[in-house]
């Protein structure tokens, strides 16, 4: 591998060259946003969005690799688009999050159930330290376009998040942002 330059469009987040991109579609989180039925209303009304879409660079040779998340906005029921959440299967393994445009906020919660938040917006740098899980939650009216790094070998534990959510649910209440306990969490 030898040095190179990768651009990355802070509007659309288009990383040029990568080599993989991917697309997540609403139909694909069935049991994660907290309201089926709104989520099957939605999908009856608007068909089966694109909610978020990833572009990875990442080269052989190396620790790290990069890439980009655009979250679209959009909410299912009360919840905000967001992403799926995950903690590494490396438990020694962080990452950031530089958010280029949009706003939104990482939420982000350790194994015992501690929960934090940072907002992205424009120019913050997220740091996630290690071992704890994280999803991003687009809270404007905007694409959210973050950069995130980290180590290729961190891997992916969506196990934890999948089986019973993150503690709190980040919603619109009243034209607000607002966060309320998960039901599904505390059963
Ligand atoms: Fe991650």
């Amino acid at each position: 591998m030898l040095p190179q330059g990768v651009a990355i469009d802070s509007r659309t987040g288009i990383v040029s060259p990568s080599t993989t991109v991917y697309e997540k579609r609403l139909s694909e989180f069935r049991g994660v946003y907290s309201d089926t039925a709104a989520l099957d209303a939605l999908i009856a009304s608007k068909g089966d969005l694109v909610t978020y879409t990833v572009s990875e660079r990442k080269d052989p040779g190396t620790d790290i690799f990069f890439g980009t998340t655009v979250m679209q906005p959009g909410r299912v029921g009360e919840e905000y688009f967001m992403t799926r959440g995950h903690f590494h299967a490396r438990r020694d393994r962080g990452e950031i999050y530089y958010t280029q445009s949009g706003e939104g906020l990482l939420l982000l919660q350790s194994r015992d159930g501690e929960i934090r938040t940072v907002e992205m917006k424009p120019g913050v740098c997220a740091s996630i330290p290690p071992d704890w899980g994280h999803r991003s939650i687009n809270t404007g009216t905007e694409p959210l376009v973050f950069v995130w790094c980290c180590n290729q070998d961190a891997g992916h534990d969506y196990a934890e998040i999948a089986t019973r959510g993150m503690r709190q649910l980040v919603v619109q209440r009243g034209g607000m942002t607002a966060y309320v306990a998960n039901p599904k969490y505390e059963a």
